[in-house]
């Protein structure tokens, strides 16, 4: 496949476009599905690159999965799990963060594990210590080896209580993985409640999974002996939706996105409103649009839900450099993910980064030197370049901008969109985008 693209932009994106299952769910239903006596069924499942390294990791392990695009449903039988070659599960480094997730699963059936190196978007360190010291407390042994890391589970993982210095979104997953056929009860304080989270906790609890949600970010799991398979449709994917609503945003257009729903994007709408963008929640989707005049600058802090998703600040920022005055965005949950900007700074916009805690409350990248806060003026035009994505998110913000840019930009490496935004070019299409591929 071509891996660039051309973009001839200056003209508002208009018209409709659906959006499937989340990305961040949809591959986490699926190795839960290892966890099943019985075959499982997924629906609602977007065809992107994720998904598709999850199968292959999937069937690396034994499990059956046979696919539907057009459906978009996932039938996935792991009647005959069975240890996969390292080798084999070695071909996998680097392509996604997904593995690390196998474990719990996987010491459950088989007593053993092996992650290669994790790949995932170059938007800060991302270690997995959270997830080590999770395992670790199962009573899981972990062996950290040049190629990977091998985890063995010496007898039944015994329930625990943990309490998680932030409340990662893997981490949380990683613990619900494992905890529910562990022996006993566990308790999770700290825990992330994305609605991602909610929707695997769903599932699990259609496998049988005794599992309850305090308020105070408290998760109680009791351990049961066996789980079955699942029948689930995959919430829809609001990092998605809401970029489409920052390209409305940024190129002054008119785009409805089928399958976006308003609860669990309740907060990237209050913003949305904030900048001055207009949106109208359907029955089966959300229209987001540029009324015309001036947008506003904001103040804005991203955060683990119900918070401003750091997921979302990418396009937004897009579509920051068209508001009138001084925007100031202060990202808490990576300490590298602004790398994207210097992009945009070469087509034209004025932001400039800066490594205090601006805006609103200290937070842990404060005093260590991560360019971690960043102060957008606008409005200011912007121009055509050539371009490389950085990251999936970055890469679309990219494209926002280019779409959004007078003139014809290359944009390469785009496979990375790939990942995460299915049909991306024929939704651009859709939306009378002037693109194609080199
Ligand atoms: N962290 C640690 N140690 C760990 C795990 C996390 O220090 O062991 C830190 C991270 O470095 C980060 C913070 O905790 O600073 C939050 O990371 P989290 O674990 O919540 O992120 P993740 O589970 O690796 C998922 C999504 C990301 C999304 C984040 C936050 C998937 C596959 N990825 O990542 O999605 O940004 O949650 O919502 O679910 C994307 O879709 O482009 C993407 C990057």
């Amino acid at each position: 496949m071509n891996d660039l693209l051309y973009v001839n932009g200056g003209t508002p994106l208009n018209g409709t476009i659906t959006v499937r299952g989340a990305k961040n769910f949809v591959s986490k239903a699926m190795v839960a599905s290892l966890l099943g006596e019985g075959p499982s069924v997924l629906r609602n499942v977007p065809q992107i690159r994720d998904v598709g390294v999850v199968t292959g990791l999937l069937e690396l392990h034994g499990v059956k999965v046979v696919a539907d695009e057009v459906a978009g449903t996932l039938h996935l039988d792991p009647t005959d799990v069975e240890s996969a070659h390292v080798a084999d599960i070695d071909a996998h480094a680097g392509s996604s963060r997904i593995p690390i997730l196998f474990c719990g699963p996987l010491l459950h059936r088989l007593g053993e594990a092996f992650i290669p190196d994790l790949g995932g978007c170059r938007i800060g360190d991302r270690p997995i210590n959270y997830h080590l010291d999770i395992l670790r407390q199962f009573g899981a042994v972990v062996d950290k080896r040049e190629q990977g890391i091998h985890i063995r589970a010496p007898r039944r993982l015994q329930g625990t209580k943990i309490s998680l210095p932030y409340p990662s979104v893997g981490a949380t997953e990683q613990l619900l993985l494992t905890a529910v056929r562990a022996e006993g009860i566990t308790e999770l304080s700290g825990a992330a409640i994305e609605p991602e989270i909610m929707d695997l906790i769903a599932v699990l609890q259609k496998m049988g999974a005794i599992i309850s949600v305090d308020t105070d970010r408290v998760i109680r799991i009791e351990g049961v002996d066996k789980l079955m398979g699942y029948q689930h449709t995959a919430l829809g994917d609001r990092i998605e939706a809401a970029s489409w609503g920052s390209a409305a945003l940024a190129t002054g257009g008119d785009i409805t996105v089928k399958g976006a729903t308003q609860p669990e994007m309740m907060t990237f709408l209050n913003t949305f409103r904030k900048v001055g963008g207009e949106f109208e929640v359907q029955e089966d989707g959300i229209r987001f649009y540029h009324p015309g005049g001036d947008l506003n600058a904001i103040v804005l802090e991203t955060a683990v839900h119900p918070g401003f998703m750091t997921d979302w600040q990418q396009p937004l920022v897009v579509a920051l450099t068209q508001a009138k005055g001084l925007s100031i965005v202060h990202e808490t949950v990576y300490e590298n993910r602004f790398g994207f900007t210097d992009a945009l700074r070469g087509m034209g916009a004025t932001i400039q980064v800066y490594k205090e805690c601006l805006g609103g409350l200290p937070c842990r990248f404060g005093q260590r030197n991560f360019h971690h806060s960043a102060v957008v003026s606008g409005p200011t035009p912007l121009s055509a370049a050539d371009i490389e994505v950085p990251d999936l998110r970055g890469g679309f913000s990219h494209l926002i901008a280019a779409l959004a840019a007078k003139g014809t930009s290359t944009v390469r490496g785009i496979g990375l969109i790939d990942r995460g935004y299915e049909y991306f070019q024929d939704k651009l299409d859709a939306l009378g985008a002037d693109v194609s591929r080199g």
